[in-house]
């Protein structure tokens, strides 16, 4: 079965700095698996950096996020370090275009990815990544654990969802997408349309927990998240 991985820059640079612990247990979980796999890859705060930094130059939108793209090209290329020198069989290029994943991933090959064209964002990039190469199951991986009716950061009594409908994700999306700037919703409004549309299996687990990565990438219980229909 083809699984893809959305692991978000929080997770591979938490801090700005790669969490080579992180990136070495990813690669084992990888390499222990039986399924196929496509990785794409967040800019996290790199990424918001050097946009927020190219703004200030006077860089308009497009250029902040092509700018914030390269960071997560950046992100993948070390992904893409930490499965080869696991013994994974990796195709060797970040790749740019949902099209060329297609060859490798049929053959079976790890395909990496970061993001693709400026407006969107890496949860977009992910699923569609998903339905390029017929990948019938998402994980997200992110610093949070799971998909709350509110930001846990911000609200210790926030409920956590342990399975959801698509639709029940789309309202959460849409109601959060009201509050105020710097409370982003786990996944963009836009990939929740799109899993929805695919019917993509998408589970929520945090890089912190390998034990609920693990099982998230095997259909298995985990205590995250799981939206299907
Ligand atoms: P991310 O999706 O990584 O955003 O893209 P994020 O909110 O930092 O997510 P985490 O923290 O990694 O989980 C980073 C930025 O890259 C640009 C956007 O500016 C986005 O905010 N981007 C990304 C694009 O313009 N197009 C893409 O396809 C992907």
């Amino acid at each position: 079965m083809h699984v893809v991985l959305s692991i978000g820059g929080s997770s591979i640079i938490p801090e700005g700095k790669p969490d080579i612990a992180f990136l070495k247990a990813m690669a084992l979980t990888i390499k222990k698996s039986k399924n196929s796999f496509g990785i794409l890859c967040g800019g996290g705060t790199v990424a918001r950096t050097y946009a927020a930094a190219a703004r200030e130059l006077g860089a308009g939108e497009y250029e902040a996020d092509s700018i914030a793209i390269t960071s997560t090209r950046q992100n993948a290329q070390l992904v893409m370090a930490a499965l080869a020198g696991a013994g994974v069989d990796v195709y060797r290029r970040v790749l740019t275009d949902f099209e060329d994943a297609k060859g490798p991933a049929r053959d079976n090959k790890v395909v990496v990815m970061g993001g693709t064209i400026p407006g969107i964002t890496t949860d977009t990039d992910s699923v569609l990544l998903a339905e390029a190469i017929g990948a019938q199951r998402l994980v997200n991986i992110s610093n949070v654990d799971a998909v709350y009716d509110s930001d846990p950061r911000k609200n210790p009594s926030a409920k956590k969802f342990q399975k959801m409908a698509y639709d029940e994700l789309i309202g959460l999306a849409a109601s959060s997408d009201k509050r105020m700037a710097g409370t982003n919703f786990i996944f963009d409004m836009l990939a929740c349309r799109l899993i929805a549309r695919s019917r993509i299996e998408t589970h929520f687990v945090s890089f912190r927990k390998m034990a609920d990565v693990e099982n998230a990438i095997e259909g298995k219980k985990h205590n995250g998240t799981v939206v299907s229909s």
